[in-house]
């Protein structure tokens, strides 16, 4: 798989709207563990709760500056994440202080733990002006998240920068650290760590399999499970229903049409066709009026039939309450990937991309 050449095809960008920042970058065992840590090597500086000292911006005699305050009363959240971190490794000597250095002493997940507590203590004010300024090239890296199995702190982050999105955990791709994380009903792509995400279709083009397709099969079959075959237009087998193939179709898109003359080859093989109303271009497309016609028809399956082959005479007005149903349909089509028409999904969620003659067809279907 390392050689194997991907290609994120972008379609969707930055969506993002910037959410408050009630969530912060640490998980709150992070929070007790840097709690002990501190009691054992910072609270006699510092004070029990990181509150020492009140006075920190007066000099003593020596004309050194006193421990000051962690909890956010003092100016600790002018600087940044690695700053802090510095500090406590480095100790204050460089600058003339007297903070002793803790290299060596404290591992690096012992001082993220540490800046986790007193970070705790910030009031969410503070906390935000903090984050704004600073956080951004803040990421944890996602290996060490989901190895830590920490509470997906990483999708806390993704939430503050996507906004209120719904986010799922991030999962290993087949390409070498790419992580795709669920996002309402689409997919983003992580790289370098989580710093940037890519919001399209990850391909392997050794083998043009879309990856993204895969992991939309749970959401296709999840959307189209919420149909009843009575919100479809259904043209079933006489006999035995072998297989369904769900079909988002558009009244004005040839290739449909085309389709749609071959659907009694299909139903012949034991192939139940079950229509969703997909009007490409959406309420501004050429098919959007005639399907909503064709779903308030008293016999939509001969209304579909009609509309395919262009005699729309008969066909009622579209404002009926089924009609509501194309603009979900259109709403569906979206939520699973589907760009054109006609998109077909078997029953395990495999799309089959555009026109293909029954003769093809139906073996891809039945298998
Ligand atoms: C011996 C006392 C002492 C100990 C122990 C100590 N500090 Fe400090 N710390 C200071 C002093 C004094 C300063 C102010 C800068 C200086 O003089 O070095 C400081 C500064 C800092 C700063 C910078 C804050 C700012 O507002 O700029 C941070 C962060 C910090 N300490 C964290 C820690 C942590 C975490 C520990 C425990 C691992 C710790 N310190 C242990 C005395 C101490």
């Amino acid at each position: 798989m390392k050689n194997a050449i991907f290609l994120a095809v972008l379609y969707f960008t930055a969506t993002a709207s910037f959410a408050e920042s009630d969530t912060r970058w640490f998980s709150p065992d992070q929070v007790k563990r840097g709690a002990v840590l501190f009691k054992q090597n910072c609270a006699s500086c510092h004070g029990q709760d990181a509150e020492a000292t009140s006075e920190w911006k007066t000099t003593d005699a020596d004309g050194k500056y006193p421990p000051p305050p962690l909890n956010g009363s003092g100016h600790a959240w002018h600087h940044s994440l690695e700053l802090l971190k510095s500090t406590i490794k480095e100790g204050g000597k460089k600058l003339g202080g007297v903070m002793p250095p803790f290299e060596g002493k404290l591992s690096d997940s012992d001082i993220d733990q540490l800046v986790a507590y007193f970070q705790s203590k910030w009031p969410e004010d503070i906390y935000s002006k903090w984050a704004g300024r600073f956080e951004v090239s803040e990421l944890p890296s996602i290996d060490d998240v989901i190895k830590a199995n920490s509470d997906s702190s990483l999708t806390r982050h993704l939430r503050k920068r996507l906004g209120q999105y719904k986010l799922g955990e991030p999962t290993e791709t087949a390409a070498d650290d790419v992580w795709q994380v669920k996002f309402q009903n689409r997919f983003l792509y992580l790289i370098e760590d989580g710093k940037f995400a890519i919001i399209g279709d990850l391909i392997n083009l050794e083998n043009g399999q879309n990856l993204t397709d895969l992991a939309r099969r749970d959401l296709t079959i999840d959307a189209i499970s919420k149909y009843q075959e009575k919100d479809l237009i259904v043209f079933e087998p006489e006999d035995q229903v072998k297989a369904t193939l769900n079909v988002f179709t558009d009244t004005s898109c040839p290739y449909c049409r085309k389709m749609h003359k071959e659907v009694p080859k299909l139903n012949a093989a034991g192939i139940k066709v079950r229509y969703f109303p997909y009007p490409r271009g959406g309420e501004k497309g050429p098919g959007y009026q005639t399907l909503k016609s064709v779903w308030c028809a008293k016999d939509r399956k001969q209304a579909m039939t009609d509309a395919k082959n262009e005699i729309t005479d008969n066909l009622p007005s579209g404002d009926c309450e089924a009609a509501k149903l194309v603009d979900r349909g259109y709403i569906t089509g979206g939520q699973i990937g589907i760009t054109g028409t006609p998109s077909s999904f078997k029953e395990d969620g495999e799309k089959i991309t555009g026109y293909v003659p029954y003769q093809k067809l139906i073996p891809m279907v039945l298998n």
